[in-house]
């Protein structure tokens, strides 16, 4: 398999969002996720105990592409960044990370919805973006939209994203990849049914090889 991010994105353009707090179970999940063909990953920074979770997975796994979800700060992306975070994506643009993220030469996917978002993102010198919350912000028609006019911009869309829709998603050239929560449900995580993350994970990666 490849190694760089856009080429692991390009093989499966997925990226599954883990919410886990508890390392071994994330490592669980990483596990399983990647058993069903998703090697790029994306562990969200909700509790004060997630960035263990990511470590976790950094130190148990290999092949994966590991990034840091959520962040909200400076201070957070750049401690993320030491952790070995390999991405970061952040529900808004801030342009601080943007900035920090540039310098670093590390991939920055900062939350937009609106035309001027993506424009102040591309003035920054960003060109990919995550498109949240997707569905709520106008589904693929906004995201069309925002297609046309931005021609370099690719766009991560997120919130919302599921099996039902993904493959509308990635139909548009600019859609990089989809990500979301839809393929590590805390039900199945919660009876350790981690056959079920599989399935999801080989499901979406049917899902854009039939689309792409
Ligand atoms: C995010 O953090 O990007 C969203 O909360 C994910 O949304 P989803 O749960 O609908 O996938």
């Amino acid at each position: 398999m490849s190694d760089t991010l856009p080429e692991r994105l390009a093989a499966a353009p997925v990226v599954p969002l883990i919410g886990e707090n508890n390392p071994s179970r994330a490592v669980r999940i990483a596990q399983a996720l990647a058993a069903g063909g998703l090697a790029v990953l994306e562990v969200v920074m909700r509790s004060s105990d997630a960035q263990k979770g990511m470590e976790a997975i950094l130190a148990e796994t290999e092949g994966l592409i590991v990034g840091a979800g959520t962040v909200l700060t400076l201070d957070q992306a750049k401690s993320v960044r030491a952790s070995g975070a390999e991405f970061i994506v952040s529900p808004g643009l801030v342009d601080e990370i943007a900035l920090y993220c540039l310098d670093e030469g590390i991939p920055f996917f900062p939350g937009t919805m609106t035309a001027g978002e993506v424009q102040r993102a591309f003035a920054l010198g960003l060109r990919e973006v995550k498109f949240f919350p997707a569905s709520l912000a106008g589904g693929v028609p906004m995201l069309k939209a925002l297609s046309s006019v931005f021609r370099e911009m690719r766009f991560m869309p997120t919130g919302g994203v599921s099996a039902r829709n993904l493959a509308e998603f990635l139909e548009l050239p600019s859609v990089l990849a989809c990500g979301g929560s839809w393929l590590t449900p805390k039900d199945a995580v919660a009876i350790a049914d981690y056959s079920k993350i599989t399935n999801l994970a080989s499901e979406a990666v049917a899902i854009a090889k039939a689309g792409r």
